[in-house]
């Protein structure tokens, strides 16, 4: 296994072998997850926080669940309901968690930067579970996963990523990770939601869908994020969804044997149709969610041998 990184801020200081090795243990834990005893002892011993500054659901139960299966305490703090709602900055919430030695603290936070600013200021591993518009990646790693149990391999392949990209860490995520294993990334949106400075990280950007999907492998559909939204990025969800919500028609576009991915949550009827969404033979969003589980223990796991071993010398002077 490669995997030399402290925290998990980023796609960006992963190197390919490093996702690779990611995947490769997360395979191991889909197997962990299937079975009747969903037990394991690697993170025995150690404590796991969870701060959500940004409401989750399948993020925050998928890395509860990982971490409980891997035998570590697991603490949810209720950011809602925290000192941050009395003033506290981020950063003295951090120190104050900091003093109650926890090894894994896992992140997500509404403004990009907010999690490797974190990771400075405490002493135990800090995983980004999505931060503003920057990075999310895990999301990225259990869609790779997801792509590479469907279709053999996470190399060469046209991929289409479509909607709000300008919103969304998941895209940004997606496309390093999936420019770093050398794929073909296309963009499909309108041009209010496509930033026209991804074509400099080599991706390929089309507002007509028909014409982006000719031919992909994966079409990856992203949720329009209303809540990042201050204007009219769009005319209307009728419009939008008639442009550019995946149907049946538009899918006919891309390869007959493309899968269908969505992070979650889904609007249906806005980016994407409920049929297609529900369709066994093209959907694979329901596999997304199990990848999840299995490659937030892979990166939790990884990240504790990791400090575990960079302890090892404290432990060995006492
Ligand atoms: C994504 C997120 O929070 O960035 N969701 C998720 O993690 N499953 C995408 C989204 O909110 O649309």
């Amino acid at each position: 296994m490669t995997f030399t990184q402290k925290h998990l801020l980023g796609i960006e200081q992963l190197r390919p072998e490093e996702i690779t090795s990611v995947l490769d243990l997360a395979d191991e834990y889909v197997d962990l997850s299937r079975r009747d005893v969903k037990h394991s002892d690697a993170l025995t011993g150690l404590t796991q926080v969870n701060m959500f500054f940004e409401n989750s659901t399948r993020t925050q139960a998928s890395f509860e669940l990982a971490g409980k299966r891997l035998g570590a305490d697991v603490m949810n703090m209720s950011m809602q309901a925290s000192s941050i709602k009395k003033g506290e900055t981020l950063i003295d919430t951090a120190m104050t968690l900091n003093a109650m030695h926890p090894d894994l603290l896992v992140v997500r936070h509404p403004h990009s930067g907010a999690v490797d600013l974190l990771s400075q200021k405490v002493n135990c591993a800090v995983l980004n579970a999505g931060d503003g518009r920057h990075e999310h990646p895990t999301q990225a790693l259990l869609d790779a996963l997801t792509i590479r149990r469907a279709k053999g391999r996470i190399q060469r392949l046209n991929i289409a990523i479509c909607g709000d990209v300008a919103h969304s860490r998941v895209a940004r995520s997606n496309v390093i990770l999936l420019n770093k294993m050398e794929n073909r990334v296309r963009l499909i949106g309108p041009p209010t939601l496509v930033p026209g400075h991804f074509a400099d990280m080599g991706c390929e950007i089309y507002d007509d869908m028909e014409e982006g999907l000719k031919d992909v492998d994966v079409v990856m559909m992203l949720r329009l994020q209303k809540e990042r939204m201050d204007g009219g990025f769009i005319p209307s969800e009728r419009e939008y969804y008639h442009r550019y919500g995946l149907d049946a028609d538009k899918l006919a576009h891309a390869k007959p044997d493309a899968i269908v991915m969505h992070p979650g949550p889904m609007n249906r009827g806005v980016e994407i149709d409920g049929e297609i969404a529900d369709d066994i033979n093209r959907s694979v969003i329901q596999e997304q969610v199990e990848m999840g589980v299995a490659v937030r223990a892979a990166a939790m796991d990884l990240l504790a041998r990791n400090l575990r071993a960079a302890r090892a010398p404290e432990t060995a002077e006492v």
